[in-house]
């Protein structure tokens, strides 16, 4: 049977990884976990490991984990003062607003070191848990998630190319972590790995794309300094168009990723 992929799940998953002691720090990682996150990147991980292997195996239930804990400590340092300056996260105080910087940073740091410590707690023996290991970290490293941060701080967007670039790896790359290590766990071949490569490369830029149209009154780099949001708007639809062509093409059924693919195009938050 089918398991209902929902965030009251995902969480259900994270919570068992939390540390027991009452440290500020911990306090501050709980905080920034559960404060209405949407965990589209764990939902994407179960659902594509789910389609291609007919269940959510162990393997899988890890790296969903990981990847949220992940995406989580980005967000908790995007948002610091010297990167976004942002007060707010998720119309909440954002977490070095709740407990200054210093546990900000901190609680940063705890959740990617966890999300390893987890990551090493798995089946490093099995050859796709250990391929979907070294992936999700290459994709949230130098060479791809913290890469994009830094051509989103310190690069200028000129062109549809620049703004495409700093999405795909600031955005993209942890999207990519979630549909290919999906894949992997679920044991899909190489050739259907680089398609699903494709598909999260493409849905990681839309992601951002609507992202961008959401934050229209933010100060910061955007899609919007490239296109009307008229513009913005045909090239999502086109881009979710060619992501559900790629879905169609697999030989899996893909229907909760591809839900998620179409929500994305309405989503309000
Ligand atoms: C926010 O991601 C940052 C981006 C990379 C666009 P999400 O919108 O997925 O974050 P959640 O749902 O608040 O966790
Ligand atoms: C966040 O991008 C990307 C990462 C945290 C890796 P943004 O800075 O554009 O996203 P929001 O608007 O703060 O969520
Ligand atoms: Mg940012
Ligand atoms: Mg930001």
């Amino acid at each position: 049977m089918k398991t209902s992929i929902t965030t009251e799940y995902v969480d259900e998953l994270l919570r068992k990884y939390l540390p027991k002691n009452c440290d500020k720090v911990v306090q501050a990682m709980e905080y920034s976990l559960f404060s209405g996150g949407k965990r589209i990147r764990p939902m994407l991980l179960l659902a594509t490991c789910q389609a291609v292997s007919g269940k959510i195996n162990d393997s899988a239930k890890t790296m969903a984990v990981v990847l949220e804990f992940i995406h989580t400590y980005s967000l908790i340092h995007d948002d610091l003062p010297c990167m976004d300056n942002d007060d707010l996260r998720r119309g909440k105080r954002s977490c070095h607003m709740q407990y200054g910087e210093a546990t900000a940073v901190l609680a940063g740091d705890a959740l990617l070191n966890l999300a390893a410590e987890i990551a090493f707690s798995g089946p490093l023996g099995n050859k796709n848990y250990a391929r979907a290991c070294q992936y999700m970290f290459a994709m949230s490293g130098i060479n791809g998630m913290v890469h994009g941060q830094s051509l989103d701080l310190f690069t200028e967007t000129k062109s549809v190319e620049d703004a495409e670039a700093v999405a795909l790896h600031k955005t993209g790359d942890l999207i990519r972590a979630a549909i290919v290590c999906g894949a992997f766990c679920g044991g899909a071949s190489d050739e259907q790995i680089k398609i699903f490569d494709e598909i999260a490369s493409k849905l990681g830029i839309c992601y951002q794309v609507v992202d961008d149209m959401l934050d229209a009154d933010k100060c910061e780099k955007s899609f919007l300094d490239i296109y009307s949001e008229r513009d913005l708007k045909i090239f999502a639809a086109k881009l979710t168009a060619k992501i559900i062509e790629l879905c169609d093409s697999l030989p899996y059924n893909l229907e909760y990723v591809k839900e998620i693919v179409n929500k994305n195009l309405s989503r309000k938050f």
